[in-house]
């Protein structure tokens, strides 16, 4: 059986799940400073201060720098009791007026219409169907008209079928693997590998456990798809990326090896723009601005959505 990630802290902890995101990502950094941009501006238009709340704020890796911003009260909510102690502690260290909620987004209930909802690398953790459903509704009813819902997330180009998006995710991984690898970045490249394989299994093998094998494959192979892609022999990636899929499945193994960042699974599933607007537009939401942080060649990108209600 694979695991469902009980907590992300039994996996990483909350120290490097902040360093790897915010020092090393190629991307998420930038990210974050223009969601914290976009509640400033939301904020610059009240005179008297908004309700904020961060979906699945971990560790208070970006809580700490939207806790800067003027005019809000400021909410973070996480099911991980870990990393939630965590947050509060940085939050006393700097002296930050911030609530934080130990609980399940789907069931939240804030005392008070919200203004302004955001989340970053949250989205394509909730599982499809039901969650999914109920985490959306419940934000969607309890933002005020005129409100907005701002996601910062990874997306993979789009994809027409599941065989596909499997080779745009081994694409985008191995996008940031390399650069990692290439800086010096090795807990990261460790890290992507591991959820690359977590997210090829999500929703397609629920038996599959990764093993150390199959890690190694992905951070070998990982440059030699990325300088294929730069070099803009699409075909050549493609071929690459089914030899390693290939690989990855004559190594196919359900038993645990009692390490837990290997045996559990972070429960990522990335999607692409068009699967997104789908499902944020079928509860109501509409799309009023997109900022793209990723490389110029098709091959993903972070991307910052800002969804009005
Ligand atoms: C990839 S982390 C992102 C953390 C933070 N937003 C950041 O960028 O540093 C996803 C977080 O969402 C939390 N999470 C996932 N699903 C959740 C849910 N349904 N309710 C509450 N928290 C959830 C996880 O515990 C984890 O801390």
């Amino acid at each position: 059986m694979s695991f469902h990630m009980p907590t992300y802290s039994q996996i990483i902890s909350p120290e490097d799940y902040n360093r790897i995101n915010t020092d090393e990502h190629l991307y998420i950094a930038n990210a974050d400073n223009f969601i914290k941009e976009l509640v400033a501006k939301e904020a610059a238009n009240f005179d008297k201060p908004i309700e904020v709340i961060e979906l699945g704020c971990g560790p208070a890796r970006i809580l700490t720098l939207v806790g800067q911003v003027k005019n809000i009260n400021l909410t973070g909510i996480d099911y991980d009791d870990n990393f939630i102690k965590h947050a509060s502690g940085k939050i006393k260290e700097l002296n930050l007026p911030i609530k934080l909620i130990c609980g399940e987004v789907a069931g939240y209930k804030h005392n008070l219409p919200v203004d302004v909802f955001y989340s970053e690398g949250f989205h394509h953790h909730v599982k499809k169907g039901l969650p999914l459903k109920s985490y959306l509704e419940n934000i969607y009813k309890q933002l005020k008209t005129g409100g907005v819902y701002i996601l910062g997330d990874e997306y993979l180009p789009e994809y027409s079928n599941n065989h596909e998006r499997r080779i745009k995710a081994v694409m985008w991984y191995s996008h940031i693997i390399s650069n990692a690898l290439s800086s010096g970045f090795n807990y990261l490249a460790q890290e992507e590998a591991k959820t690359l394989l977590d997210d090829l299994s999500e929703n397609h093998d629920h038996e599959a456990i990764k093993s150390n094998e199959q890690i190694k494959l992905v951070l070998e192979n990982a440059i030699l798809i990325e300088d294929s892609n730069k070099s803009g022999s699409l075909q050549m990636a493609e071929k690459l990326v089914q030899g390693l899929l290939d690989k990855i499945s004559k190594l196919h193994n359900t038993r645990l090896i009692g390490d837990d960042s290997v045996d559990l699974s972070r429960g990522d599933y990335k999607i692409s723009d068009s699967v997104f607007r789908n499902e944020i537009e079928s509860v109501g939401f509409k799309v009023e601005l997109v900022k793209r942080f990723g490389p110029v060649y098709d091959i993903g990108s972070v991307l910052v959505y800002l969804l009005r209600k």
